[in-house]
């Protein structure tokens, strides 16, 4: 398996998944991410010699991207550039990372011989801001007037800020190369994330960035009124999500899938704050901000598409992640502490 972005969060988490199943990993990585050699560093202490890290960037890489494509039977793209805010005060290098560098990779395989199947990790922001949507306010959470099992694959797209436009861009043209190429290509509109590994900033990674808040006493912002309500899922079960699309590739190719949570796992971040007071008995300093571009008020994905054809569930109950998520980041508190210093 390539892994692009096989440094990041998301990357290590399943390069470790793999190695573990004994499959040949490659990490094609550019190291933007800041942090991310501590992901490999682990890697390298608990599976030494068991995968390759080619450094490259898929912008600019093409070649390295071809000569991977024939050598893998799967290739996972998680390269990207991944903040909002980000993407808003650089649309371009937004665009080259996370449009070009997806146009490359599937260059890559279309030239290829071997055709090896894609995973893409695209995001829920390519359904925008839902204005569609009636939403209803209560007093510590936003809820959909009608959407009761969540969005499904059928909303409309709506991109909406640089990263919204580049990652959706990206979702088409790797949906459309199923369809026009016959590649393996599956598109996976992933909710947040959260779970070990995680070196959550502001900008992106908000689960890990307020327990790490809360662990080392740092303040922070809500952007909005703290209301807005997401469905969360839990690391290992995206991975399992992309294991299944392999096993079931003669589904899932050509498909896209929204991944989340789900209903059952969705919390406002007032009710993620309660949680930490209450049950966990921990208090972070904040203070309240304007919205940011493209933030929704809700975002709950409907799960059906992905449990039908992969049988796949989000099976992580919410609390028990977020507790699975602080054990890791107090056992990995030097490494914090050393980061965010
Ligand atoms: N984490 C989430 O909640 C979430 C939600 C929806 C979608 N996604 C998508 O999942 C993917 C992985 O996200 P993540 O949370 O692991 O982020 P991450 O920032 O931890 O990982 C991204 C990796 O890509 C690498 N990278 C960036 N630009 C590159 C380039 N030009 N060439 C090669 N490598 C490059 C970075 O160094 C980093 O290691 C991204 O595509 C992101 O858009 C993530």
């Amino acid at each position: 398996m390539l892994i692009t972005g096989g440094a990041g969060f998301i990357g290590v988490n399943a390069a470790e998944h793999f190695i573990k199943k004994g499959w040949g990993v490659t990490i094609f990585d550019n190291f933007s991410r800041k942090g991310v050699e501590l992901n490999i560093a682990f890697l390298e202490k608990n599976y030494p010699g068991k995968f390759t890290v080619t450094r490259g960037d898929v912008r600019t890489d093409s070649d390295a991207l071809k000569t991977a494509a024939d050598a893998h039977d799967v290739i996972l793209h998680l390269a990207a550039q991944v903040a909002v805010t980000t993407s808003v005060k650089n649309p371009r290098e937004d665009f080259g990372v996370n449009a070009l560098g997806t146009f490359n990779v599937l260059e890559a395989i279309r030239e290829s011989k071997r055709k090896p199947i894609l995973l893409y990790a695209s995001t829920n922001k390519v359904y925008g801001g839902l204005e569609g949507q009636k939403v209803i306010e209560e007093a510590d959470h936003y809820r959909f007037a009608n959407l009761q099992g969540g969005v499904t694959e059928e909303e409309l797209l709506d991109f909406h800020s640089p990263y919204g436009c580049s990652k959706g861009a990206a979702d088409q043209y790797v949906r459309d190369y199923a369809r026009l190429y016959d590649l393996k290509t599956v598109v996976f509109r992933q909710s947040c994330i959260y779970g070990q590994h995680q070196f959550g900033i502001e900008d992106q990674g908000w689960v890990a960035w307020f327990l790490i808040a809360a662990l080392l006493g740092r303040p922070i912002q809500i952007y909005g009124n703290g209301k807005q309500v997401r469905d969360l899922l839990f690391i290992d079960d995206l991975i399992h999500a992309y294991d299944a699309a392999i096993e079931n590739i003669s589904t899932a190719a050509g498909q896209i899938y929204n991944l989340g949570g789900g209903p059952n796992n969705a919390l406002s971040l007032l009710q993620f704050f309660a949680f930490l007071k209450n049950d966990l008995g921990m208090t972070i300093s904040s203070s309240f901000a304007d919205w940011r571009p493209g933030d929704q008020p809700i975002f709950i994905s409907d799960n059906s598409k992905a449990g039908n054809d992969l049988h796949w569930t989000a099976a992580t109950e919410v609390h028990a992640g977020i507790r699975t998520l602080l054990q890791w980041l107090r056992d990995n508190k030097a490494d914090i502490e050393k980061f965010y210093s």
